[in-house]
Formats: C-alpha cells, sequence, structure tokens
C-alpha cells in the first residue's frame, strides 16, 4: 500500500530561501501548502536564480498575515510539519511584527493543531546581536524551543544571494571591508541549506548552526569577486571606529536605519562559521554572475 505524502505548510516561500526549500521539499516527497502575498509573482522565477514555485506547491493560500491565511480556520487541516523561512530583508516591514510575531501567530496556530514539528530558519549569533533583526529572530526561537512541536532550529551563515552585492561592487572596481577583513564566514547556497533542513523534518529536536562546503575570511571572498569580475584585487580597510560612527548616525536616523546597519557591521565583525554541508562553491556562483553579466551585455 502506498503511503499518502505529508503535507508540509511552508512560510516565507517567496523568498531566496523559500523557492529552494519548496523545491527540495517536493523532491523528497512532501506535498506543498505554501502561504505567499502574490500568486503571480510566486510562480515565476525567484530573485539570484532560486526557482518558480509552480512545479512544487501543491496548493496556495494567498494572505499577508497569518490570521487572515486562516480566516476560514482551514490553514493547518492535514499539516504535519511546518517550516518557516519567513523574516524580513529588504521589505519595509518591522522585524518585530514578522520575525517574532508573525512566526508566533503561525506557531500558534501549529501549537493548536495535529501538526508535530515546525522548523525554523533563523541566523547565526542572533543572542548576541543588538539589531532589532537579530533580537526579533532571537525572541521567536526562544518561544519555539518551549514549544510542544519538536523545535527545528536552524541558523545559517551568509547566503549566496546575499554575497551577490560583493561581487557587484568588485565589477565596479570596489573592495572594501572592516579592518582586516579576517572575520571567518561559511557561506550557504540556498538549494545545499533547504537540502539539509529537509533531511532534518521528522528527527529530533534540534538547534544547529550551519554554512556551506568551504570556510573563507571575508578578504577572500572579496579576492574571490574581484577575481571572478575579471579585475585585479583591491581592499580598502574601513576602520572600525567607522561601524560605531555608522551606528551611531543611524540609530537616530530611524529603526528600519539601525536594524539593517546594525545586523550588517555585527555580521561584519564576528565569525560565522557553522557545520559544514553542501556542494556548491562561492567561486562557482561567482563566476555564474559574472556570465550572466557578459550574456547581457552581448544582447
Ligand atoms: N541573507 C542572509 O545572508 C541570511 C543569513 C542567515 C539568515 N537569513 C534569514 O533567513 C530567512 C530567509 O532569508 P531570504 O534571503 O530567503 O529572505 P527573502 O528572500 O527576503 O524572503 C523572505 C520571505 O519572507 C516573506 N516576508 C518578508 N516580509 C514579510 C511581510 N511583511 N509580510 C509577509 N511576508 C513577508 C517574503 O515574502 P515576499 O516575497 O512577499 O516579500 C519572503 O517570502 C530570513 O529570516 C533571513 O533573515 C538570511
Amino acid at each position: 500500500m502506498t503511503q499518502e505524502p505529508q503535507t508540509v505548510l511552508l512560510l516565507g516561500a517567496t523568498g531566496y530561501v523559500g523557492r529552494h526549500f519548496a523545491a527540495q521539499l517536493h523532491d523528497a516527497g512532501y506535498r506543498i501548502r505554501a502561504v505567499v502575498r502574490d500568486r503571480q509573482r510566486a510562480e515565476a522565477e525567484g530573485a539570484w536564480g532560486s526557482p518558480p514555485l509552480a512545479p512544487y506547491v501543491a496548493e496556495y493560500v494567498v494572505a499577508a498575515s497569518a490570521d487572515e491565511a486562516n480566516a476560514d480556520g482551514s490553514l493547518m487541516l492535514g499539516v504535519a510539519h511546518v517550516v518557516s523561512a519567513l523574516g524580513v530583508t529588504r521589505q519595509k516591514a518591522d522585524p518585530w511584527l514578522i520575525d517574532y510575531g508573525m512566526n508566533l501567530r503561525y506557531l500558534e496556530l501549529a501549537e493548536a493543531s495535529a501538526a508535530s514539528s515546525f522548523l525554523y530558519v533563523g541566523v547565526m549569533n542572533a543572542t548576541v546581536g543588538t539589531s532589532l533583526l537579530t533580537r526579533s529572530k532571537a525572541a521567536f526561537m526562544a518561544a519555539l524551543s518551549r514549544s510542544r512541536l519538536t523545535p527545528l532550529i536552524v541558523n545559517p551563515s551568509g547566503y549566496f544571494s546575499d554575497l551577490t552585492e560583493i561581487y557587484d561592487l568588485a565589477r565596479r572596481g570596489i573592495g572594501a571591508g572592516l579592518g582586516d577583513g579576517q572575520v571567518l564566514l561559511s557561506p550557504i547556497h540556498g538549494e545545499d541549506l533547504a537540502a539539509f533542513c529537509t533531511g532534518l523534518i521528522g528527527g529530533p529536536a534540534t538547534t544547529v548552526d550551519v554554512g556551506g562546503p568551504e570556510t573563507l575570511s571575508y578578504r577572500e571572498i572579496v579576492r574571490l569577486a574581484f577575481e571572478a569580475a575579471g579585475r585585479k584585487p583591491r581592499y580598502t580597510s574601513i576602520a572600525p571606529g567607522l561601524a560605531h560612527a555608522a551606528t551611531w548616525v543611524a540609530d537616530r536616523i530611524g529603526p528600519r536605519q539601525s536594524a539593517l546597519t546594525r545586523f550588517f557591521l555585527e555580521g561584519m565583525q564576528t565569525d560565522g562559521v557553522g557545520i559544514s554541508v553542501g556542494t556548491h562553491r562561492l567561486a562557482e556562483y561567482f563566476a555564474s554572475l559574472a556570465e550572466a553579466h557578459s550574456v547581457a551585455q552581448r544582447r
């Protein structure tokens, strides 16, 4: 007798990581119910080479909040596991309301259902970060770790998608970082992260820091970006004192500037290395960006 596929409720499905989740969960045999804000955008290809949801998602719930998604009370019906890559990155929204509040509301709905686990993609070093982004994620992780659902908390290093910015700057001849750039990262491709996370579902509770297959200093990442762009590497060292000044100014401009500035500057000053998973290497990703750029120029 063939077994019915288990249903996964996927949150943050339209993001870089969420889209890779959809592909990996589908290929692992799960049935996906995805909450999205815009179905047409969801079904199209995503940013940074992340896949369209169309081939992978069985059921869409179009909603901008947990309560809207559950308006008829059926959101969690038949759901075995929840996977959340829901969080504010470039969206203009308050991380406390989304990374903490919205994830918490979905958790409450899951706790009132027959779902058995909740996998959350957080961020590394969340418990020591001072930005509202990291504080909001840390608060949700604390709530999740006390849940009756099996908590699966995965804290990734920097995504390839985010490091695209370093390649774009290198292409313009700009390479800069805080201090000597010796902070270590283990950048991870969305596909590798999603594949690793998918393998955790159905297993015991865990909290794990995860990175890609190689550990690189920030300065090495800048060098790889210049090499891919076909330029002589440059690295301008920004005095750490300037980071304090930038934070001071951002705190006084407003909460969004404060959260983003603190998040990125703290990320550039703290090692972000997790257990090594996956196969995608950053140099190959940068080379694919260079290839895409040269194809676009030839058109
Ligand atoms: N980038 C990194 O290097 C990095 C490293 C470690 C951890 N993380 C964390 O990993 C998670 C996923 O990252 P990602 O790069 O995949 O992010 P992303 O591409 O920006 O995707 C975020 C997802 O959350 C949804 N979302 C954001 N704000 C929302 C709002 N106000 N209302 C409803 N939905 C909202 C987005 O929906 P829409 O598509 O409709 O906007 C999208 O589906 C985030 O929590 C991020 O902080 C990132």
